[in-house]
């Protein structure tokens, strides 16, 4: 159900963003991948048959920029995933202005201007769908992460609204909520003593593992496609029923 369609991925270049490009063009999809890592970015592009732009999302003009391409592809962008996001660990005595800045620019105002740009596209085009990456953390509360639950529960606000905002429109504006997740964001999260983390981690979630980005990107594609025809301002936490408990 994702055949045809022209899906402009951010965050492209690693973890969850790389494993939602592949999954959607196994799937039939066209492949618009962004990211700041050239390298990264023109190497998926050649192996899935995609395009790749280089772009620092938290840019004032990156918005713009992308939908431009976009159009200048293929025309149409049937499906966003704002995926791109960062971390900083640190509660409110430890996140400094700089910190909080850069989390709230790459995680919120990105994904609201990214958001807004492609809008119009898609009104006039007669549909499409947006899918954040959110994160449980956007659901409850995590410690030592002021600056990112923060971002990401913006993120759920910001689905929600313009969720309702759009939805006679044709447009469908969806959120997944991941979990620990085994890319390298989750990697520097563990810190040195990598695997003892990562064990503690999986011991700690219901489903009794550390996520895969391929588990992130299933529920992307399935959120993306006509097969979610009828949800819109939907979470879907993928954290191994870590928000549930
Ligand atoms: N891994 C987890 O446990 C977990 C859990 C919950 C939610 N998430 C969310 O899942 C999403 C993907 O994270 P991940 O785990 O796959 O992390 P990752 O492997 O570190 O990938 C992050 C991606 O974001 C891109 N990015 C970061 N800053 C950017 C910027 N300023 N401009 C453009 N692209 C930028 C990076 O691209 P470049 O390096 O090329 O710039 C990279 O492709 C994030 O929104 C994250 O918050 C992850």
């Amino acid at each position: 159900m994702l055949a045809g369609k022209v899906a402009l991925i951010t965050g492209a270049t690693s973890g969850i963003g790389m494993a939602t490009a592949r999954l959607f063009a196994e799937r039939g999809a066209k492949v618009l991948l962004s990211g700041r890592n050239a390298e990264a970015g023109a190497a998926l592009a050649s192996e899935l048959g995609g395009t790749f732009l280089a772009a620092d999302v938290a840019a004032p003009e990156a918005a713009k920029t992308l939908v431009d391409w976009a159009l200048r592809c293929h025309g149409r962008v049937d499906v966003l995933v704002n995926n791109a996001g960062i971390l900083f660990r640190g509660d409110s005595q430890d996140c400094t202005d700089a910190e909080w800045d850069a989390v709230l620019a790459v995680n919120v105002t990105a994904v609201f201007r990214l958001s807004r740009a492609v809008v119009p596209v898609m009104v006039g085009q007669g549909g499409g769908a947006i899918v954040n990456v959110a994160s449980d953390w956007g659901l409850v509360g995590a410690q030592k992460a002021i600056a990112y639950g923060t971002s990401k529960g913006a993120i759920v606000q910001l689905t929600r609204s313009m969720a309702a905002d759009h939805a006679r429109q044709g447009i469908r504006v969806n959120a997944v909520c991941p979990g620990d997740t085994d890319t390298p964001m989750l990697h520097i999260l563990a810190g040195p003593e990598r695997e003892t983390q990562l064990r503690a981690m999986a011991e700690a979630i219901p489903l009794g593992r550390i996520g895969q980005p391929r588990d992130a990107a299933a529920a992307i594609a399935f959120l993306a496609s006509d097969d979610a025809s009828f949800i819109t301002g939907a979470m879907l936490p993928v954290d191994g029923g870590n928000s549930a408990v």
